[in-house]
């Protein structure tokens, strides 16, 4: 497997990607059904607004993986989302695109990474929290679900040292 930056071209398998998870109906807040063509579209305009994505491949090249940085309304935050199809998961993918985006943000003249997670998505917060990422926060019943129900969610960010102070950051993830 190895990571690399994604482009537009990389839209639609990424809008797949998101749209097998999302049918897991488990771990991220997107709910099926994903309009293929419609997420694609988002995912370009994401990387025309700045926003930077990272694309997790299989052997054969098939992209199985995404890590995006999103921006937020506030200077110097950047909030981050991911996700790996089940089949590749629990083989290092995770730590390669969280390594890929770690240093990218190293360089970047931002102060924070943040993220949200649900509180029972034990392997994504264990991921979280190995690359230094600590909770700040729940949201409690903060999302209704297409079946009406309402899901609590867990604030996690980690700190970034500005630039060149990254050896001082906690929980660098090596
Ligand atoms: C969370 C996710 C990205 C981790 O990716 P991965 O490729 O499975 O993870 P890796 O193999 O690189 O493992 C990295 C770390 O993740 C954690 N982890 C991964 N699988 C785990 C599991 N089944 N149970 C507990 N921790 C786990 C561990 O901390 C692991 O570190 P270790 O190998 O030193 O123990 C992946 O499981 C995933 O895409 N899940 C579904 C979507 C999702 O939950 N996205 C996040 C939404 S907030």
């Amino acid at each position: 497997m190895r990571v690399r930056r994604a482009t537009a071209d990389d839209a639609e398998a990424v809008a797949g990607v998101i749209r097998e998870v999302a049918e897991e109906r488990r771990w991220i807040a997107t709910e099926p059904p994903v309009d293929l063509a419609e997420r694609a579209e988002r995912i370009r305009a994401m990387l025309e607004n700045d926003d930077a994505l990272w694309a997790l491949e299989d052997d054969g090249g098939a992209v199985v993986g995404n890590l995006a940085l999103h921006q937020t309304p506030i200077r110097g935050v950047v909030s981050l989302g991911m996700c790996i199809l089940a089949g590749a998961r629990g083989r290092g993918g995770g730590r390669a695109l969280m390594d890929a985006a770690l240093l990218y943000l190293e360089a970047a003249d931002l102060h924070k990474v943040e993220l949200e997670v649900w509180p029972d998505n034990g392997p994504a917060i264990s991921l979280y929290t190995r690359y230094g990422f600590e909770v700040e926060g729940l949201r409690r019943n903060h999302y209704r679900r297409k079946d009406g129900s309402l899901r609590s969610s867990l604030i996690m960010a980690r700190l970034l040292a500005p630039s060149g102070d990254a050896q001082s950051r906690p929980g660098s993830g090596t």
